[in-house]
C-alpha cells in the first residue's frame, strides 16, 4: 500500500483517504466522492478493527458483506482498496496504543471504554501505511472526527483533516452499517433519534438558549417518537472541541445523542447554532 502511494506521490498526484469498517451505504459512498472529487488518487480501506470494539459488542457480527463492497468502492472511482488483516496490522506483541486525552471517556468513551484508544491507533497506522494528503471522515461520528483532528494536531501528523456531511434515510435516520440489525418496528423508532434532534433545534431557533431547555426539547420528542429502551447521552456541547455547553453564545453547537433500541446502539448529532 504504502509504496504504490509513494510511487504516485513522486508522480506529484494527490491522495485521498476514507478508512472504513465495511458494509458500505451511501454514507460511505459520499465519502468515497468527494475524496475522488478532490484528489488524484483515492484509497479506502476496510478493516473491521477488533481494537475499538468492548468484549460485549458486535464485533463477530459485524456485518462483511465483501464482494458487494468492492463493487461500490469501483463504481465510486477508488484505486486503492486495501484489505489489511489483523494479523498484519496487529502481530503478536504489538501493544503499543494511542491515548486519546479526557475526550476519550466522555459520551461514546464513557458507554465503551477503550473503544477511542482502539480507533487512533488504527487511524494512526493507517496514515503511517498510507501518507494521504487528505483523510476524509463523516460528521455522522463527531466524537471520532474531533479526536482524529486532536491527534492531527497533537501529533503532528502532515495530514489534512475533511470532515463529511451525515447522509440520511427519507425519514431522517442517519445511514449506519448497524441499522441493518433493526426489525421492521425497530427502525419505525430509529427515525424519532433525528426527529429529537431536530426538535431541539426548533427550541434553539425559536429562542432557546439554556442548554437544558434545548436538550428537553430534544428528550421529550425522544421519549414520543423513538421510544428508546436506553439513553445513554443527549447533550449540547461545542461543536469544535465536544466540551458541555451550558448557553448558546454565538460559538457552533451540536446535539449529539447515542440511544439503544433494542439490542442496537444509534448515534446521531445535528449542528443547533453556528
Ligand atoms: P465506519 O463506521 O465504517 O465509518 C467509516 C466512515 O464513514 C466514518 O468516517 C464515518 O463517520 C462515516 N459515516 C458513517 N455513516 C455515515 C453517514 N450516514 N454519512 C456520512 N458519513 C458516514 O468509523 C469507522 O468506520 C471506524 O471507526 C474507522 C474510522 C474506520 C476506524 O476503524
Amino acid at each position: 500500500m504504502r509504496a504504490l502511494s509513494r510511487r504516485a506521490r513522486s508522480r506529484r498526484e494527490s491522495i485521498g483517504f476514507v478508512p472504513t469498517m465495511g458494509a458500505l451505504h451511501a454514507g460511505h459512498v459520499s465519502l468515497l466522492e468527494r475524496a475522488r472529487a478532490g484528489h488524484d488518487r483515492v484509497a479506502a480501506s476496510i478493516f473491521v478493527n477488533p481494537l475499538q470494539f468492548g468484549p460485549r459488542e458486535d464485533f463477530s457480527r459485524y456485518p462483511r458483506p465483501l464482494e458487494r463492497d468492492v463493487r461500490l468502492c469501483r463504481a465510486a472511482g477508488v484505486d486503492w482498496l486495501f484489505l489489511p488483516t489483523a494479523r498484519a496490522l496487529y502481530p503478536p506483541g504489538s501493544t503499543i496504543r494511542v491515548a486519546p486525552g479526557p475526550l476519550g471517556s466522555r459520551f461514546e468513551g464513557a458507554v465503551r471504554p477503550g473503544h477511542f484508544a482502539g480507533v487512533l491507533t488504527v487511524v494512526l497506522k493507517l496514515l503511517h501505511i498510507v501518507e494521504p494528503d487528505t483523510l476524509v471522515l463523516g460528521q455522522k461520528d463527531a466524537q471520532q472526527a474531533v479526536l482524529v483532528g486532536g491527534m492531527i494536531r497533537d501529533l503532528d501528523l502532515p495530514t489534512r483533516l475533511d470532515v463529511a456531511p451525515t447522509v440520511r434515510e427519507a425519514d431522517g435516520l442517519a445511514l449506519s452499517s448497524r441499522n441493518a440489525y433493526l426489525n421492521p418496528e425497530e427502525r419505525a423508532r430509529a427515525a424519532g433519534l433525528h426527529t429529537a434532534l431536530v426538535a431541539g433545534r426548533a427550541a434553539a431557533r425559536a429562542g432557546a438558549r439554556e442548554a437544558v431547555k434545548i436538550a428537553a426539547a430534544a428528550r421529550i420528542a425522544l421519549r414520543l417518537t423513538a421510544r428508546p429502551d436506553a439513553v445513554d447521552y443527549l447533550a449540547l456541547v461545542d461543536a469544535r472541541t465536544l466540551e458541555a455547553t451550558r448557553k448558546l453564545d454565538g460559538r457552533r453547537a451540536l446535539l449529539i445523542a447515542a440511544i439503544r433500541i433494542g439490542r442496537t446502539r444509534l448515534i446521531d448529532n445535528l449542528v443547533v447554532a453556528r
